[in-house]
């Protein structure tokens, strides 16, 4: 089975040209992975491409007034398939559980596959229990009237997000922790998918591929062409 790989290139690159051809070198590799490319919102409507697109976020009404959001509704005339739904930096601008619930619901009305980010401790020193209440209380809140079945979760430990490096933070193996929490989630919650995100590049993709994790959600290494077309074309 194909391990999904999601690309946030979050508020990234700086110009259109440069994520035209970037999505270009993308489309000509052949994967041997589920490739999903997320760009900024005002990239996603121009840009011409086979590959499976995504938002980073999206707003839980359809339309009305509410300055700045873009709705699902919108989002899927785009062939938006997947939407990025609470993610830890967007949790820190203040997003809540209850609203992140109502943007899965919302993503799953419009028939977009969210995928639900979660993941908590700024410390790498966490015990893998204190973590994994955490996002218990994350996934409960997140998943509240949702038919689990229906939802990608991706795990990122905030620690590891944007270090370059996930296993000198972490003093026990990162992708044997991840795999933990990874099945952990999908045991306990029957999401149709969990990914591990959080400083995963084409050193270490494998590592994390090779266990029972169903894919990654890959943010600064899927900004260099080169870089994301080896994890999007490796073997397991
Ligand atoms: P990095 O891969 O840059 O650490 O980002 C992870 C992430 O936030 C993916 O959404």
């Amino acid at each position: 089975m194909k391990k999904l790989i999601i690309a946030n290139w979050k508020m990234n690159p700086k110009s259109f040209k440069e994520a035209e051809k970037l999505v270009l070198a993308i489309s000509k590799t052949k994967a041997t992975q589920h490739v999903v490319i997320c760009p900024p919102f005002v990239y996603l409507s121009l840009l011409k491409t086979k590959l499976e697109l995504g938002a980073q976020d999206m707003f839980w009404q359809n339309n009305g007034a509410f300055t700045g959001q873009v709705s699902a509704e919108m989002l899927k005339q785009f062939k938006v398939k997947y939407a990025i739904i609470g993610h830890s930096e967007r949790r820190a601008l203040g997003e809540t559980d209850n609203e992140v619930n109502l943007k899965v619901k919302a993503a799953l009305a419009n028939k977009i596959t969210p995928v639900l980010c979660v993941g908590y401790g700024l410390s790498h020193d966490m015990a893998d229990e204190e973590v994994m209440q955490h996002l218990q209380n994350q996934l409960e809140a997140a998943l509240y009237a949702v038919d689990p079945k229906k939802v990608i979760v991706a795990y990122e430990p905030v620690w590891a997000i944007s270090t370059g490096d996930p296993y000198k933070t972490k003093n026990i193996e990162n992708p044997d922790h991840a795999e933990r929490i990874c099945m952990f989630v999908r045991i306990k919650f029957k999401v149709a998918k969990v990914l591990y995100g959080g400083s995963s590049n084409a050193l270490n993709a494998q590592s994390f591929l090779e266990r029972q994790i169903d894919g990654l959600l890959v943010g600064g290494a899927s900004l260099k062409a080169e870089e994301f077309n080896q994890i999007i074309t490796i073997k397991i």
